[in-house]
């Protein structure tokens, strides 16, 4: 797919308050830390369009990135991080579960994983949540680059119960399968 250039368009922070567009939209999940900023960024090539942290649980926001005005990438705050205080997760969950209970233009969300983790428990529950709302989940393992290839085919073989694409931030490998599933994405119903 052609890329169109990626803009900016809106935060959100509180459940049920989202941009009124009415364009397809894939949303990216994960973790904290997992590499979901890095992975839009390399999507979309634009190095900073979503922040990069250093602090995990860093992206408490919603964030909206609009690309070619035909569809819409969306960054959701990551979950899992063990130091945001229990207030914090709490409004996380009911920001992130409005947004994936009602947008009604949602049409995937890319479920991102370290590959050297696969998919844990929370992973798990947000596939579970997405299962039961009807929103295709897509999975992907990222930071391919930290592994060497024998244990990159044994990762990807435990998680191949589920079809899971393999991608990298840093060298950009997965970004054409990533782009070719997100394309037929947005033109499904
Ligand atoms: P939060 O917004 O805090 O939940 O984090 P995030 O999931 O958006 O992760 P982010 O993109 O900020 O990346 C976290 C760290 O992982 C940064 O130090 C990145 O440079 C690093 N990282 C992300 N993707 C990759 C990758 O594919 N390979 C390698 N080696 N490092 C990566
Ligand atoms: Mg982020």
């Amino acid at each position: 797919m052609r890329v169109g250039e990626a803009k900016f368009v809106a935060a959100s922070t509180r459940p049920g308050q989202f941009p009124a567009s009415e364009l397809p939209e894939i949303a990216f999940a994960g973790r904290s830390n997992v590499g979901k900023s890095s992975l839009l960024n390399r999507l979309t090539g634009r190095r900073a369009l979503a922040r990069v942290s250093k602090t995990p649980g860093r992206t408490q926001q919603i964030n909206f990135f609009a690309v070619g005005e035909r569809f819409v990438l969306v960054d959701l705050p990551g979950y899992g991080y063990a130091r945001v205080p229990k207030a914090v997760q709490e409004d996380w969950r009911r920001l992130v579960e409005s947004y994936l209970a009602t947008r009604r233009q949602l049409r995937a969300v890319v479920l991102i994983v370290d590959v050297r983790r696969g998919i844990e428990e929370d992973d798990q529950l947000l596939l579970d949540f997405l299962g039961d709302h009807g929103v295709r989940a897509v999975l992907v393992a990222t930071k391919i680059d930290k592994v060497g290839r024998a244990e990159l085919q044994k990762r990807l073989a435990e998680l191949r119960s589920s079809a899971v694409l393999p991608f990298s931030s840093v060298t950009g490998e997965g970004m054409t399968e990533l782009w070719q599933v997100l394309s037929d994405a947005v033109a499904r119903r």
